[in-house]
């Protein structure tokens, strides 16, 4: 059974890692890689860090393209390379155009999609934007759903996918997170190497919603210059997309200030070490909200909503909203009350017990013999 995955962006690179090179060792399987490389260099990153060689590399990356242009690149590129290879499956991941325009190929080409993290939702088709209304698509065109959580297969069968074809399989990025963390690392270079992580609480942040471009990212970033300006013990490690809209606001608002380092995207490796070793992470990422509750780190979410309401209802994760003073408040209440971050500082495995792809594995084994 030949099976292809696509994928073209970071998140989608860390979550779909370990499972390909899980199908790599599967007798029964021959595995096809396909990326589009939306991202560059964030991609690269990880693709050297878990040592994957892609079978195609599409290279579509242009500095500031439209989403409409990522969407005709890869449906032309991806069509392309399933016409040549013909799998019997082909393996999406989450919620990028790579992988509604890959679903779409394929469809096109009448070859069956598997779509792992399938099922989150916010019901919001605006937010995240252009996300939810990538994974409904991606779902609709989906003939096998593996969803992380109860949660997430529930939302399936609402749509109407039949329960047979959604398997609850938790999410690959706990098994990433896990044999990444399981690595030795140290901090090498400033200003990570110089930063006494034993005497400072450190906030990691990340930023990149579409939805968040503009007036909501300078609100928030402005509410980490009012923390960092009220407490002197507080420092902010903030590795900023290579998106060219994030990185300019973030310039203008919080470079030059003391105990805020701007850096450039962290390899995985290091990145997760820097989580372990944060008092708390804000983000608008959506593997954040996965990975911050196993490692019991609190998680502020700088968005109005979220598709991984798991988290905040384990007490790990809360919606800090997009406005600078609520954002500001949440922070604070975090930092200055101990039994607040007692409560959220739980480590709680809602997203998975770092076996999603063995279970996917084992599905996809079951089917290879049905195939035979
Ligand atoms: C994309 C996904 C989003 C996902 C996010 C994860 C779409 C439309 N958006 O958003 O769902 O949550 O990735 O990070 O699918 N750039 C580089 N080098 C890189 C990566 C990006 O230079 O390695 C710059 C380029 O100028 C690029 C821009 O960032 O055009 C934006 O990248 P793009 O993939 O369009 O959107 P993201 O905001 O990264
Ligand atoms: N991440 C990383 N280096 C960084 C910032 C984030 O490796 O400098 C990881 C992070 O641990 C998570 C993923 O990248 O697994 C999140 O990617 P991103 O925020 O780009 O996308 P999203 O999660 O919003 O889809």
């Amino acid at each position: 059974m030949k099976v292809m995955a696509v994928f073209g962006t970071r998140p989608e690179a860390i979550k779909m890692a370990p499972l390909v090179k899980m199908l790599k060792k599967e007798p029964g399987i021959e595995p096809v890689l396909c990326v589009t490389a939306q991202h560059r260099e964030m991609l690269d990153q990880v693709m050297e860090l878990f040592d994957l060689k892609p079978d195609y590399d599409l290279n579509i990356m242009k500095p500031n393209q439209s989403i409409g242009m990522i969407t005709a690149s890869v449906l032309q590129g991806v069509g392309e390379v399933l016409e040549k290879e013909r799998p019997d499956l082909v393996l999406v991941h989450g919620d990028t155009t790579t992988s509604f325009a890959a679903a779409l190929a394929a469809f096109y080409h009448m070859r069956p999609v598997g779509h792992v993290e399938a099922g989150l939702r916010t019901f919001d088709k605006y937010s995240p934007y252009p996300e939810e209304m990538n994974r409904t698509l991606t779902g609709r065109l989906a003939d096998w759903h593996f969803a992380p959580t109860a949660r997430n297969r529930d939302n399936l069968i609402t749509e109407g996918v039949a329960p047979e074809r959604i398997h609850v399989t938790g999410n690959t990025v706990i098994d990433a997170l896990l044999q990444v963390a399981a690595k030795p690392y140290e901090f090498e270079e400033a200003p990570l190497a110089d930063i006494d992580f034993a005497n400072r609480r450190i906030i990691t942040v990340t930023c990149h919603r579409r939805e968040n471009l503009g007036e909501n990212m300078r609100a928030i970033f402005s509410a980490i210059r009012d923390v960092a300006d009220t407490l002197a013990d507080v420092e902010f490690v903030y590795p900023v997309h290579l998106n060219p809209k994030v990185r300019a606001t973030a310039a203008e608002i919080l470079s030059g200030m003391n105990r805020i380092h701007l850096i450039e995207p962290l390899g995985y490796l290091p990145f997760v070490k820097l989580m372990s070793k944060s008092f708390m992470i804000l983000t608008d990422s959506g593997g954040m909200q996965e990975e911050a509750p196993a490692l019991g780190k609190p998680v502020l979410v700088v968005r109005r909503e979220t598709e991984r309401p798991e988290a905040i209802a384990a007490g790990t994760a809360r919606l800090a909203g997009v406005e600078r003073s609520a954002i500001r408040d949440a922070m604070l209440s975090v930092l200055t009350d101990a039994e607040d971050y007692r409560r959220m500082a739980r480590a709680v495995n809602p997203y998975g017990d770092g076996k999603a792809c063995a279970r996917i594995v084992e599905i996809l084994r079951d089917a290879v013999w049905e195939h035979e």
